[in-house]
């Protein structure tokens, strides 16, 4: 009798077997900047991929490093990427065949689109140090869906309007009303290819619903299902525990702290981050984040597509969804207040927030 084949492992996950590079798993990737690659012909670069808990058959993340002096050989995928610039600063030119290249210049902490059915090639503008970028695509679910796999990587149709709709598509992003994240209101959303510098963005939105006096930007990517959105949130406090689907990758551009991640009725994972950290919350497992350094700490996410976002951003399932600050298992708040202490610190956290579910915090961070 035959049998049948290659339903124990998902495609993507034996297309990064098969390339040889490192497979990051686990639950965070502790430094993008020094974490191992290994070189890869196909692409002339370093690279490594990251397959941590909650990322596996739905999202790509994939650190390359551009060497010195380099550009990287053109390259053309059939589904948008999203690039983080972990450090060094370089070129992109994004073109299809017979049009005018379009080109743009990144930087350590920029974050673009490329987007899919466009040929674009990446180079490194500084000759002394490597580049090193974050790439963030769902193409494992593209593999599975697509079984020619040379269609998803050299897709042989074009598709111009991506990058020749306007003069400029890679000019700064700029504010239009549009759904965020799983939410059915509109809301002011930031739009476009091109964030210059996610550590120095300021332009943000007032977030009371998760504590903690933070703010956000909402980010949309033009005719893209990706979409991201940064939390900046003061020194001395921590937002509120909440869970949502699989799928999104969290980076830090900048601030220190660590986060508690949980599948309910399990045991806590603490997860230390600072610049350049990098990890997961796992598909449904609470999770919260904690600043612990001197200043703003800030975490940029990358979104999976809509059908992944789980159902916590909707009001009506807050309740099952966030934990409110009197509800907390007490660990939370002593293990914060213990780790600010060996810094030398105190919690910022005013009593009245474990006490009153209504509690508002001042908005402690400019925003609108
Ligand atoms: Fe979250």
């Amino acid at each position: 009798m035959e049998t049948t084949e290659k339903l124990a492992q998902d495609p993507f996950q034996a297309y990064m077997e098969s390339t040889g590079l490192p497979i990051y798993r686990g639950h965070h990737v502790a430094d993008l900047r020094t974490v191992e690659l290994a070189w890869w012909p196909e692409r002339e670069c370093n690279a490594a991929f990251t397959e941590l808990a909650g990322q596996e058959g739905i999202t790509e993340g994939r650190i390359t490093e551009i060497p010195a002096g380099k550009s990287l050989p053109p390259f053309r995928s059939a589904v948008d990427e999203l690039v983080y610039v972990v450090s060094g600063q370089g070129i992109a030119t994004v073109a299809t065949d017979g049009r005018p290249k379009k080109t743009f210049e990144w930087q350590k902490f920029s974050l673009f689109l490329l987007p899919g059915g466009v040929t674009y090639q990446l180079a490194n503008m500084q000759g002394d140090q490597p580049a090193r970028l974050l790439h963030y695509s769902y193409m494992p679910l593209a593999m599975s869906l697509v079984m020619d796999h040379e269609l998803l990587f050299n897709p042989p149709h074009e598709t111009p309007d991506r990058i020749y709709n306007e003069d400029n598509p890679y000019a700064e992003a700029q504010l239009k009303l549009g759904r965020g994240w799983g939410s059915r209101n509109m809301r002011q959303v930031w739009t476009g290819n091109f964030f210059p510098d996610m550590r120095g963005w300021d332009k943000l939105n007032n977030l009371s619903g998760r504590g903690a006096g933070g703010a956000s930007v909402m980010m949309r990517y033009p005719g893209s299902e990706v979409s991201s959105h940064m939390s900046v949130f003061p020194p001395g406090t921590y937002k509120k525990g909440h869970r949502h689907g699989p799928g999104r990758i969290i980076v830090i551009p900048g601030g220190e702290g660590f986060s508690i991640m949980w599948e309910e009725g399990h045991e806590k994972v603490i997860v230390p981050w600072q610049e350049a950290s990098m990890f997961v919350p796992p598909d449904r497992w609470f999770h919260q984040h904690f600043n612990l350094g001197g200043t703003q700490a800030r975490y940029l996410a990358l979104h999976p597509p809509p059908q992944f976002y789980g159902r916590s951003e909707q009001v009506e399932d807050r309740e099952r969804d966030q934990i409110e600050y009197p509800d907390e298992d007490p660990f939370v708040r002593n293990y914060f207040e213990e780790e600010l202490a060996k810094r030398g610190l105190k919690t910022l956290m005013p009593e009245e927030c474990y006490k009153d579910y209504n509690y508002t915090f001042a908005a402690a961070i400019a925003g609108d």
